[in-house]
């Protein structure tokens, strides 16, 4: 039994009304694909009968699970390395000088996926600005999905995932063999934490936020979505704070209230003044 043009539009609504993802039509095939071994687990003979089944029943494991997999969680350490590069270089320099008298600086890893954005940042703070040890250092880390909270919380990363991006001697340096995994160490990895939070919807009990990155994940959204999420993320930066989104993402035509701040392979927005 292949996915009926119903049970796709549920899994649609059930996708944009819980992530506010939008999923084009058509695309029946990328259910097929990412749900195949959930129907199995399930007992089911097809997709299309683990949908039927859901739709019947109030939102649960299933769905959840069934949502975690629709998701792109694709992550790398030091991802597109220019924006980490401008955050050494200049951000954090500059924010350093502007913060030392209340020595605290937050940062935020939206849509962090497994982590890797979040402990890239820590490593960078540990190896590059020892003077921030004694400094309050906020690293925060939010995603949608619990179950790939818990693998960001873990720590815990494939060979393969520790080749995408990550220099051989960071991963010397503060990561240990567990069997066929890569573990971060404590120092690396209580510097960060991670808690669960949904960009669409209103965002509670955030610190003021000195950088936040928000990269890869407003391609998933329609026009309005982004524009509220950049007028809630305008309301958690500092006035001196910095904005980072993916290197195929602007505001252009979603908010004049950012200003572009160029630098020589990349950009980032700051409070227009
Ligand atoms: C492609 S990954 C990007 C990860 C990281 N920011 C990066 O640039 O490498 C997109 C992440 O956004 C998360 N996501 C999708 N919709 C979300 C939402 N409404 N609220 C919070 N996170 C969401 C997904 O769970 C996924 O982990």
């Amino acid at each position: 039994m292949s996915i009926s043009i119903s049970e796709f539009d549920y899994l649609r609504n059930l996708v944009l009304n819980h992530s506010a993802i939008s999923i084009d039509s058509g695309r029946e095939y990328l259910a097929e694909s990412r749900l195949a071994h959930i129907a199995v687990t399930e007992g089911h003979a097809s997709v299309g009968a683990l949908l039927l089944q859901m739709r019947t029943k109030p939102f649960g494991t299933v769905h959840r699970k069934v949502l975690d997999a629709m998701t792109n969680n694709e992550t790398w350490f030091f991802r597109d390395l220019h924006p980490f590069d401008v955050i050494k270089r200049n951000l954090l320099p500059e924010l350093i000088a502007k913060r030392s008298s209340v020595r605290q600086l937050n940062i935020w890893s939206a849509a962090s996926s497994s982590g890797q954005e979040a402990y890239s940042l820590a490593m960078m703070i540990e190896e590059d600005f020892p003077e921030l040890r004694t400094w309050t250092i906020r690293i925060l880390g939010t995603n949608i999905s619990s179950a790939i909270l818990n693998r960001a919380r873990s720590g815990r990363y494939s060979q393969m995932e520790v080749n995408r991006g990550l220099p051989a001697a960071l991963l010397t340096r503060y990561f240990q063999r567990e069997g066929l995994e890569w573990v971060v160490k404590s120092n690396i990895r209580n510097r960060v934490e991670f808690e669960p939070l949904n960009l669409s919807k209103p965002w509670q009990m955030l610190p003021s936020m000195d950088i936040i990155m928000l990269r890869n994940v407003f391609i998933y959204f329609d026009v309005p979505v982004k524009k509220q999420i950049l007028a809630q993320a305008r309301g958690v930066m500092k006035p001196e704070g910095y904005l980072f989104l993916g290197c195929a993402e602007s505001t252009i035509n979603l908010d004049d209230k950012l200003e572009r701040v160029p630098f020589e392979k990349t950009s980032c927005y700051s409070l227009r003044s």
